[in-house]
């Protein structure tokens, strides 16, 4: 080093741009080294992996790598390099490990999907989720909802105590089954064999994306492991459904009168497969269910995630809770919300952007280098495996105020929707740049509706004697133990507010005659 650093030292001293440095750097052979972490697998394996990463975003900043034995990553936890990342030079990156991890259940499905696959892909769906179709969505998020409503009910009469997450978990998909491909997975009142096959393909994918070794590839080993026997059974039953799923669609649109259009939506299945058949999308079958399986992973788990952290912060912060209530029973009287209502419920989406904030799901996005790149001063080569920790993005104690506090204040209530546009990447709940998630509004809308429906009808307080909460991960963060809650029919008498006006417009009228 001794030469070029002195060379570097006299540079810099004399006001030359960095780039140039760093150009003049490995002309010279002096390449700065990015701070280097070692770690034990066994220490990322017993937590959740992403605290350990916070720890060491602390002492080694923004930009570091990690290297277990002869693995290794960096781990970006700085906005601006997240930003080119997932935005300046997304072409530089792919998917790299998560595809790998989730083949077998998504093949070239949106998510893993890279290159020219994707943007096919990404332009035939992104599309279907348009503007009239997520305002479809929300008399089925307020049905989805009413039927929890309905269990928590009965539950709160027997005085039985309820596990919210793996509620949270059915209603989300009985939802997105509804949404994507008209299927009524009705998982709230039933437990059918396919719900079970879907919990065994999100379990073995979870599984997956943590286990240090990748046993289903071992050659005897998969043809013979009674656990993969049981996956592939719950993928072939999963596949069937769909192939049967896409066949009856087939037959649906080609008896239609209606003729495709920009906005187009048929009103007795508005799913986003009926979209894809109608707009005559040219693809494979084996494509169209990768697609599908994806967007039933991509928005079942991450939602039910948010409203099991959004249940747990409300119940640690009874003032947000006190103040949520209020405005849900000022906004909402006793119906179903409409997009109107969604527009008013402002304090609402604020406590659901407060929770993906401290929870969000997947906690790190993962990219592999395709080419090489300088990230924060540093040149990286192609083939680095990369975390993106948005954990440690939305926890860091320089940007955020008591960053580790649930304070949905810190959205003012007129201000524009946080997103990683105007928070300048360091809050990223739904990516960005081009891979950015293309069931965000879709989403927000639902959470809200969920959250704004069950907060109204009744109170949640965390069961007396049960485990505390801790997280685990998986794709998404989950507690280890469930979301053991007390629930109880609210006893303030709702305020209707509607009466109030029809009462004053009686009088006015009076007042007039
Ligand atoms: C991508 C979050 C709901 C479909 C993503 C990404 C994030 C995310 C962070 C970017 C991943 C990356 O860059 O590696 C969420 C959260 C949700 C949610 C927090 C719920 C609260 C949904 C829903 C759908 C959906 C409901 C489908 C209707 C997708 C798809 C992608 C994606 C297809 C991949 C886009 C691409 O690569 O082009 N989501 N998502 N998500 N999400 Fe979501």
């Amino acid at each position: 080093t001794g030469f070029p650093s002195l060379v570097k030292k006299g540079l810099s001293k004399l006001g030359v741009p960095k780039e140039f440095f760093e150009f003049f750097s490995q002309w010279l052979g002096d390449y700065p080294r990015i701070p280097e972490a070692k770690g034990s697998i066994s220490a990322v394996r017993n937590e959740a992996f992403f605290i350990p990463l916070y720890e060491l975003f602390l002492t080694y900043g923004g930009i570091f790598r990690l290297t277990f034995g002869p693995k290794s990553f960096l781990i970006v936890s700085d906005p601006s390099i997240a930003k080119h990342i997932l935005k300046d030079n997304s072409k530089a990156y792919s998917k790299g490990i998560l595809a790998e991890i989730l083949d077998f259940v998504m093949g070239k499905g949106l998510i893993p999907a890279d290159g020219e696959i994707w943007r096919v892909r990404r332009r035939a769906i992104v599309p279907a989720l348009h503007q009239k179709y997520v305002a479809a969505m929300i008399g089925l998020f307020g049905q989805a909802t009413d039927r929890l409503c309905k269990k928590l009910d009965a539950a709160a009469s027997d005085g039985e105590d309820v596990e919210m997450e793996s509620l949270f978990s059915r209603l989300t998909l009985d939802i997105i089954g509804k949404a994507v491909f008209n299927y009524d997975f009705d998982s709230l009142t039933v437990d059918t064999g396919i719900v079970e096959a879907v919990y065994t393909v999100l379990r073995e994918a979870e599984d997956r994306s943590v286990a240090p070794i990748p046993v289903w590839e071992i050659p005897i080993w998969k043809d013979i492991s009674p656990k993969l026997k049981k996956v592939n059974a719950a993928l072939k039953l999963i596949n069937d459904t769909l192939d049967d799923l896409i066949a009856l669609c087939k037959r649906m649109v080609d008896e239609e009168e209606l003729q495709f259009h920009e906005e187009y939506m048929n009103e007795k299945d508005p799913s986003i497969l009926h979209f894809l058949l109608a707009s005559g999308d040219e693809v494979s079958s084996k494509q169209l269910r990768d697609d599908l399986m994806t967007m039933l992973i991509a928005g079942h788990e991450t939602s039910a995630a948010v409203l099991t952290w959004t249940f747990y912060l409300l119940s640690k912060e009874p003032s947000v809770m006190a103040k949520l209530q209020d405005e849900v029973d000022s906004v909402l009287g006793d119906r179903f919300p409409t997009i109107e209502d969604l527009k008013k419920l402002r304090y609402t989406t604020r406590v659901i952007n407060e929770s993906l904030r401290l929870y969000p799901q997947p906690p790190v996005l993962i990219r592999r280098s395709i080419d090489e790149d300088v990230l924060g001063g540093y040149p990286i080569k192609r083939g680095e495996d990369i975390f993106i920790s948005v954990w440690n993005l939305h926890r860091c104690p320089n940007r955020w105020e008591e960053a580790d506090k649930f304070n949905p204040e810190r959205w003012p209530l007129d201000g524009p929707n946080p997103n990683e546009t105007n928070q300048n990447y360091s809050y990223l709940p739904f990516g960005g740049g081009p891979r950015k998630c293309v069931g965000d509004m879709f989403a927000t809308f639902e959470n809200v509706v969920a959250v704004a429906m069950l907060v109204r009808r009744f109170d949640f307080q965390m069961a007396l004697g049960a485990p505390p909460v801790k997280m685990t991960t998986g794709a998404t963060i989950h507690t280890t133990e469930g979301l053991n809650m007390t629930v109880t029919r609210r006893t303030r008498p709702p305020v209707m507010p509607k009466l109030e006006m029809a009462t004053l417009e009686v009088d006015s009228s009076v007042n007039s005659s």
